[in-house]
């Protein structure tokens, strides 16, 4: 097994064991894509929504919030193109009888040529050592100059094919390339068929298509629609935004890589409305803008990147995504999409009612344009995750002998921001004291008391669960009422008085300072 797909592998397992996510319904052998958050999964998720919510709605005078139901009339669904567009191409391999995405099979061969361009670099890089050149070494090496081409024209071919929704030319090309069931090795595919993304459920008691209802696919049109009744009943101006959070459904036809890909999950978006014509100069203040509450949070630049689609939704005129490197490769994290007045105008044709802004500035009435910035709270939480976890081995153990798994959460983030734990359990004066500590810390934040075992397997847990601050109630504290703050990374531990423990831990784990 790779190194990646191991790191993969322990980062689910480690959500599990320490109660941050869980398979749905696992008593029946789970549902396949859809996922519980546990005790520190729902802490840690509602902080991650903080967060988002903070530096949009909070941080910006001229952004709103919004709380939408999930069902929506039908007809938003027709207006908005989901109904006929919101579609993948899939195909089924007749012997296995699995189901893939069609796109994603030509992704997979281009990962493959990808895989051994990097190889081949990987070897010259061993071969020259110091003066390796990889700009040069990829345009001169003839076999690597093949895998080259051969990748970029791939990657063409299939952004052509599925801008013009090519079902048959991405058949074709799948039989050109000779790919195979990635499971069992089988060409023996289907023609390749159009599959309709939304989830459908049916009103009350009225029967057929008249009672058809839809999951929302995205949160964005419940902004949409309702763009008039925020703009008049908060007196806004042009530019300005509004932001929701809340669930989305997709039925994925292959989901896959944890909750990376789920079939219900949790978007928060943000539609800025602003005058047609503009739309380029607020994309890219959005792409910047998105890009750095990323960086805040003390991932590392190299970890993240924009890649410009290569085929746009049908509503937008410019998308860009901000991809992570999760232990599967660079991802779509984010996206960010110009999407013009499309959804507007198709809302206002649709419904009969007007849903334009009188711009008191150039005296008319406009469908303003939009800029979206939209991203997957669950994708969020999988990158903050997979970045995070570290298994090292504990600083000043011998040859590191002793290993230790911490999660190491931006403070703001971890679940829980402070444990207070007695030196020993079975010492009354330290537990009560212990506790004591926590029943007045637990006013201020998230604290846990813990006296379960002994003091080193404390610490353990509450690295595992990527508590910033320890406090330790040790004999020293029932004669000069101080206690020890041992903080998360470095172990280092500091005694303080017991009174100021509220205000340092306060201090260190509020949101503000990323903001400031
Ligand atoms: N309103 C625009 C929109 O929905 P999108 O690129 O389809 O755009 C936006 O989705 C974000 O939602 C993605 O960048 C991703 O983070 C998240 N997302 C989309 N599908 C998802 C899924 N099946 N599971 C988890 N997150 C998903």
């Amino acid at each position: 097994m790779s190194q990646q797909n191991e790191l993969f592998k322990k980062l689910t397992a480690h959500c599990k064991e320490y109660g941050f996510i869980y398979q749905s319904s696992e008593i029946y052998d789970g549902l396949s894509a859809v996922y519980d958050y546990g005790p520190y999964g729902v802490l840690l998720k509602n902080n991650i929504k903080e967060y988002w919510w903070k530096a949009m709605v909070q941080m910006h005078e001229n952004i709103v919030g919004l709380d939408c139901a999930i069902f929506m009339h039908p007809k938003t669904w027709v207006a908005s193109g989901h109904v006929d567009a919101f579609n993948d191409p899939l195909i089924d391999n007749k012997d296995s009888k699995r189901r893939y995405r069609a796109d994603q099979l030509v992704e997979g061969y281009m990962e493959k040529v990808q895989g051994k361009i990097d190889k081949e670099v990987e070897k010259a890089r061993k071969r020259f050592g110091d003066t390796f050149d990889e700009p040069m070494f990829l345009k001169t090496n003839e076999r690597v100059v093949k895998y080259v081409e051969e990748h970029e024209t791939v990657r063409l071919r299939l952004a052509d094919l599925m801008t013009r929704k090519d079902l048959e030319g991405l058949k074709n090309l799948i039989d050109a390339l000779e790919i195979a069931d990635p499971e069992t090795g089988s060409r023996n595919w289907t023609e390749v068929r159009q599959f309709n993304l939304m989830f459908t459920t049916q009103l009350g008691n009225i029967s057929g298509e008249e009672g058809k209802l839809y999951l929302r696919p995205e949160t964005a049109q419940g902004i949409f629609v309702n763009f008039l009744n925020v703009q008049k009943t908060t007196r806004q101006k042009l530019p300005f935004g509004i932001a929701q959070i809340g669930k989305a459904f997709r039925n994925e036809i292959v989901a896959r890589q944890f909750i990376f890909r789920m079939r219900e999950f949790e978007q928060m978006e943000m539609q800025f409305f602003i005058r047609p014509g503009t739309e380029m100069e607020w994309y890219k203040y959005w792409k910047e803008t998105r890009m750095k509450w990323h960086l805040a949070l003390g991932t590392p630049a190299e970890k993240l990147r924009f890649h410009d689609h290569d085929n746009l939704a049908h509503y937008a005129n410019a998308a860009v995504d901000i991809e992570f490197e999760f232990p599967f490769g660079f991802k779509e994290l984010e996206g960010i999409h110009s999407r013009t007045d499309f959804d507007l105008t198709s809302h206002q044709e649709l419904s009969g009612k007007k849903l334009q802004y009188f711009d008191p500035e150039l005296n008319e009435n406009y469908v303003p344009f939009v800029v979206e910035t939209s991203i997957g709270c669950d994708r969020m939480f999988l990158a903050i995750l997979s970045h995070a976890l570290i298994e090292e081995a504990v600083p000043g153990s011998e040859d590191g002998e002793n290993t230790r798994d911490v999660l190491k959460l931006h403070p703001a983030l971890a679940p829980i921001k402070c444990a207070v734990l007695p030196l020993k359990r079975n010492e009354d004066a330290l537990v009560e004291k212990a506790r004591s500590i926590f029943n007045e810390l637990k006013f201020s934040f998230p604290c846990q008391y813990d006296d379960t075992g002994s003091i080193g397997k404390l610490y353990r847990r509450q690295d595992a669960i990527g508590t910033p601050y320890c406090v330790t109630v040790d004999f020293e504290t029932l004669e000069n009422n101080t206690v020890t703050i041992r903080e998360r990374d470095s172990m280092v531990q500091e005694r303080v008085p017991v009174s100021r423990v509220e205000q340092i831990v306060g201090e260190r784990v509020d949101m503000r300072k990323i903001f400031k």
